[in-house]
């Protein structure tokens, strides 16, 4: 199959593009940068794209009808300090790039047949013990709001004809970025501990699984996709577990909690929404499905991504 990547520069889209060109699929990388982008994998082609456009400029379209699959997965990064600016930034990056590009495939004489698109768990709000499933009720918060209109977006794929899935996606766990790669440090050095009161839920996946299940997803038979998953491993933990398997995974003591107000403090609103509050998010769909996780556990999963 050829299958285009938005975002194949970043994190979850980098994995995705090793782990389809290593299937032998045909992959190109849609970037917003000019020229071919440092960093992909061997094998992945790269083809310009500008978010902010109208949808109706030929080259991206021209790029679309070439496309047997599309996986959108583009958007500004959300785990920084939230200034109004990065605020609009997170929600037009997402919004305004689906429509261009949902634009773009109906304009399209052979669109692709499928598009996975990202979304992710903070589409459920924060939610305390409750646990979540595909069906469970948006959040009305900064993220529930971005999530649903971003969801929303991509389901206008739908009136070309595309069989369109809405991923919400967990805490993506690397070394090499994202959540893990910004606690490393402190933790490497035995500062690191328990966030808040610990209690909240964390529904991390393993980056791997995560790319793993976008390939699934992209296998599944045509008509049988349901429009949603929740791509986190089965066994979500709260933070003081997590805190707790990382500290066993790296060896090191994990006795410095970092107090609520502190991290407000750090990094304001963003804190609240995403480090001292989660969700117990769990995967049905995938599971139903019949995808099988290779790191369903968080301690198993630590060791294998940073354990000493
Ligand atoms: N990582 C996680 O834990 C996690 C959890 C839940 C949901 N998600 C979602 O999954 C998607 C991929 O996540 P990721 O961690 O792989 O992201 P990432 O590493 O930050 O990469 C995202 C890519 O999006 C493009 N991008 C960045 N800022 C943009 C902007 N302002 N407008 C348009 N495109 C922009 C960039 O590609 P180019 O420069 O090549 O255009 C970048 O490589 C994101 O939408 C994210 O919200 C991630």
């Amino acid at each position: 199959m050829r299958i285009g990547i938005t975002g194949a520069t970043g994190l979850i889209g980098g994995a995705l593009a090793s782990e389809l060109a290593g299937r032998g699929h045909d992959v190109v990388a849609l970037t917003r940068r000019a020229g071919a982008p440092g960093g992909l994998p061997a094998g992945v082609g790269s083809a310009q794209w500008n978010p902010d456009g109208d949808g109706a400029d030929a080259g991206l379209v021209g790029v679309l009808e070439e496309l047997d699959a599309l996986v959108h997965l583009a958007g500004e990064p959300v785990g920084k300090r939230w200034t109004a600016a990065r605020k609009r930034a997170i929600r037009t990056s997402r919004i305004g790039g689906t429509k261009t590009l949902v634009k773009a495939l109906g304009a399209a004489r052979t669109p692709p047949t499928r598009l996975l698109a990202a979304s992710a768990v903070g589409y459920y709000g924060p939610c305390g013990d409750e646990e979540l499933d595909e069906e469970a009720p948006p959040g009305t918060d900064f993220l529930g709001a971005v999530c649903t209109e971003w969801e929303d977006a991509a389901a206008g794929a739908r009136q070309a004809g595309i069989e369109t899935v809405a991923m919400r996606i967990g805490v993506v766990l690397s070394p090499r970025g994202g959540a893990l790669a910004t606690m490393l440090p402190p933790f490497r050095m035995g500062v690191g501990g328990r966030v808040g009161s610990g209690r909240q839920w964390m529904p991390w996946i393993h980056l791997a699984d995560v790319a793993a299940a976008m390939v699934h997803l992209l296998d599944v038979p045509a008509g049988s996709l349901d429009p949603v998953y929740n791509l986190t491993a089965p066994n979500p933990v709260t933070n003081a577990d997590f805190t707790s398997a990382l500290g066993k995974a790296l060896r090191r003591p994990t006795i410095f909690p970092v107090p609520g107000f502190g991290m407000r403090l750090a990094f304001g609103e963003m804190a609240g929404a995403l480090l001292l509050s989660g969700q117990r998010v769990v995967p049905r769909r995938l599971l139903a499905s019949g995808f099988e996780f290779r790191h369903p556990d968080i301690g198993p999963a630590l060791m294998d991504l940073v354990g000493n």
